[in-house]
């Protein structure tokens, strides 16, 4: 029982840019800017960015989206955290990701907010003709985080760590290369996390689809991207964010919110 509901805003795969595939990436920095208004309005405890801020299209366009978007997240009245996406790594460095977006570390992070640990965990993002892979000191020191914390913890990173990209599917990409939209060491990984005991879920984008698996007591959530095309009207991008409560009792609602709102409720595992 933890003494202190938690809020937390989430947000992911803004991609500022060019339209392109199932994304409307020009429309990311006004939309933006409605986020940061309604997120100065609702005062959540923090704002917390999964990654794949900019479209990936050269160094130079790159620099320049993101620092339009940085300039939108240093208006939020409330404290805001990033992990970096694949696209964000791509044509830019994880240095100058962190210092227009402040940061503090360019790699893996963790902070207490509420009665909770946040981890920002911050793993290698190259897609290799192998896909995927989170290398060794990454994984130590998400192991070592874990150790170093009496809280319940909540985790952060762009790529999911459940199965979900393996047993279903959801593209081309992800058919062809098993390890397009997971890490190979996703069940290792897992294992780390459920021996320390204190994971209570772990939080990811990449996939730009709403996902949500519970395996061994810990919740897999996945988050629709910010600018995805809407069913409904391929023009018009979704705006899709999602409200993260944790109550007393340690029942959890996860809402996305946009134009394709999703609730899904579930409960924290008691023994954490
Ligand atoms: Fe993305």
């Amino acid at each position: 029982m933890q003494d202190h509901p938690l809020f937390l805003r989430l947000i992911t795969d803004i991609h500022v840019g060019e339209d392109r595939n199932d994304r409307i990436g020009t429309q990311a920095i006004q939309l933006m800017r409605e986020f940061v208004a309604k997120a100065n309005e609702d005062r959540p405890q923090a704002v917390i960015d999964m990654g794949d801020r900019v479209m990936q299209t050269s160094p130079s366009e790159d620099a320049k989206n993101l620092k339009k978007l940085s300039d939108e997240f240093n208006k939020l009245a409330v404290p805001h955290y990033h992990v970096h996406g694949n696209h964000d790594v791509l044509h830019l460095t994880r240095s100058v990701n962190q210092e227009l977006l402040d940061m503090g570390a360019d790699r893996s992070t963790s902070k207490d907010v509420g009665s909770y640990h946040l981890v920002f965990w911050n793993p290698g993002l190259e897609i290799t003709q192998d896909g995927l892979t989170a290398n060794r000191d990454d994984i130590a020191w998400l192991e070592n985080t874990l150790l170093t914390t009496d809280r319940p913890c909540l985790v952060f990173t762009h790529v999911p760590l459940d199965n979900e990209a393996i047993e279903n599917p959801k593209n081309r990409h992800e058919r062809r290369l098993p390890y397009f939209a997971n890490y190979p060491q996703n069940p290792f990984i897992r294992k780390i996390m459920e021996q320390s005991g204190k994971v209570v879920a772990c939080f990811s984008g990449h996939r730009h689809l709403n996902t949500h698996a519970q395996i061994n007591g810990i919740h897999y959530i996945t988050l629709d991207s910010f600018v995805k095309r809407t069913k409904d009207n391929p023009n018009v991008p979704s705006g899709a964010y999602a409200d993260l409560t944790i109550d007393r009792e340690g029942n959890i609602t996860f809402q996305v919110q946009g134009l394709e709102p999703v609730t899904r409720k579930f409960t924290k595992n008691p023994y954490i």
